[in-house]
């Protein structure tokens, strides 16, 4: 008896404690992100699918489709067929991830040159035009048109950007969701939620170092099973939860397929006595936050207070502080989080340290792509206020490891990116400001090399 009542008391002091160090660990910087369990897969039937599977399942009939001779189709549009039969083109995952670096197209690399800054609107209305002229509201190809145009006829007004390069797909989500009933997935024309004003944009990150991380996205929120975040795209035209869970089946073999794949390698000569004073460098200042590499691999999986790292605060606080609460609402009592493999939302402030493999190939830097070179990123003076690049991926400054680019004194045009305006603002991450210069060339040539 006494021993149970002193383990009372243990367990008891010990929850006490842990009670005491989370009151008075409020001010912590860093915050572990655990694993979650995932379901695997097969790569190759994850790539076949993510190519040509029907994930998007409504699309511009293929008649109707400018450039529809399939050699000239690139990678990011999808030649399927709709549920009726009709021959359709839809986008796919890979117009947001996949581009060009150095003249080479890599998939899983983020587009950072497609221009949100448009309004798609018109250009949509004459497509609608054409294909209603021509065949009719009551033709099959107008239904196998019919949704893709309702979700694209929600979402392009709402996603317009300041700057070409950057992404809106957090808002664009958080349109579609607010079309959607969260448990049937059944579309409204009318939207039951608000939507926020505010376009935040990112960065689209690269898929290569996926396979290290815990959680989704640069704000961590993505936790539970991954599968059901990475066919959040089919929110574009599912038509309901049976379509849901056809298509859930085959994004474990789409996450095998995006664990398989390496970054691509550093493709100019590379100092190598250089970068191994850079690599000891970087273990003393940098290593804490984003790992080890090479041999001796290790990754910390760490996601850091927004005062700590100081940059742009506006995304993260627009899952923390009311802007994406409809969204986050949505979504924990939506479809995605039944079943045996539940996807979970977890909002905390701050953002992922993230890994660094093949970095060189991902420029601009940061989560909002506000910083053009590694060199500028480390060294906070040298970034530029507002700076423009021509999009043309042979561009590159080999030197400072990054896109080459202009510094207008203002914002001239949808090519210069403002680090003025709130979401696109350059401060903060001055861990390499106290390196002088050698030292930083030195960690720029180690970088390099992983
Ligand atoms: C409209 C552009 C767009 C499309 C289409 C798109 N994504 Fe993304 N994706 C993004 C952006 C932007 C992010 C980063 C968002 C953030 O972290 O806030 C992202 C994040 C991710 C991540 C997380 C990466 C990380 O390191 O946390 C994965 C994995 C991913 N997307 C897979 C997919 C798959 C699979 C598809 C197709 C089924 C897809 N995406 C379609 C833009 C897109
Ligand atoms: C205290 C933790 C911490 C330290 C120390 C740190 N970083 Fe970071 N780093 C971060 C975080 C967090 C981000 C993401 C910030 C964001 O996107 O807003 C980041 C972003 C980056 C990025 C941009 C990644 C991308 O995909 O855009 C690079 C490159 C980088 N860090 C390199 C370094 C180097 C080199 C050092 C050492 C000189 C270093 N960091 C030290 C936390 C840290």
């Amino acid at each position: 008896m006494k021993s149970i009542i002193s383990l009372v008391i243990i367990i008891y002091s010990g929850i006490l404690f842990l009670g005491m160090s989370t009151a008075s660990d409020k001010k912590k910087w860093k915050t572990y992100i655990a694993p979650s369990e995932q379901r695997t897969g097969d790569p190759d039937k994850g790539y076949e699918y993510l190519r040509h599977g029907n994930y998007v399942s409504s699309g511009i009939p293929t008649k109707f489709f400018p450039n529809r001779d399939s050699t000239n189709l690139g990678v990011s549009f999808t030649r399927t067929k709709h549920a009726n039969g009709t021959d359709i083109i839809a986008p796919n995952c890979f117009t947001c991830h996949a581009d060009y670096i150095n003249g080479e197209l890599v998939l899983g690399l983020g587009n950072h040159s497609f221009d949100y800054t448009q309004n798609l609107t018109g250009p949509m209305t004459l497509m609608s035009m054409m294909i209603r002229n021509s065949v009719g509201k009551e033709s099959k190809e107008w239904a196998a048109y019919e949704s893709f145009k309702k979700s694209s006829s929600a979402i392009n007004p709402n996603i317009i950007t300041q700057v070409r390069g950057i992404n809106p797909a957090d808002k664009l989500t958080s349109v579609l969701v607010a079309h959607r009933d969260p448990a049937s997935l059944i579309w409204h024309d009318t939207t039951l939620l608000d939507i926020p004003k505010e376009t935040t944009p990112t960065d689209v990150p690269p898929w290569w170092v996926f396979k290290k991380k815990n959680a989704m996205f640069y704000t961590a929120i993505g936790r539970g099973d991954f599968s059901r975040f990475l066919m959040a795209s089919s929110l574009l035209t599912v038509s309901d939860t049976t379509e849901a869970k056809e298509i859930d089946q085959h994004f474990p073999d789409v996450l095998s397929w995006i664990k398989s794949i390496e970054p691509p390698a550093y493709p100019k000569e590379i100092n190598q006595e250089l970068a191994q004073e850079g690599q000891i460098i970087f273990n003393k200042t940098c290593s804490k936050c984003h790992g080890t590499y090479g041999d001796d691999e290790s990754y910390p999986n760490l996601l850091i207070a927004l005062d700590k790292v100081g940059t742009d605060a506006t995304l993260s606080n627009a899952y923390t502080q009311g802007t994406y609460q409809n969204f986050i609402d949505w979504y924990n009592k939506s479809w995605f989080v039944t079943g045996d493999t539940p996807g979970k939302l977890v909002i905390e402030s701050g953002y992922v340290a993230q890994p660094l493999d093949g970095i060189w190939a991902s420029a601009p830097y940061l989560h909002n792509g506000s910083i053009p070179t590694i060199e500028a990123l480390l060294n906070s003076k040298s970034r530029p206020t507002y700076w423009k690049r021509t999009y043309d991926s042979k561009d590159y400054d080999w030197e400072n490891l990054g896109w080459l680019y202009t510094t207008p004194e203002y914002k001239e045009d949808h090519r210069t990116y403002d680090t003025t305006i709130d979401g696109y603002k350059n401060t903060g991450h001055t861990f390499g400001d106290h390196l002088t210069d050698s030292e930083r060339m030195a960690v720029i040539e180690y970088l390099k090399t992983i």
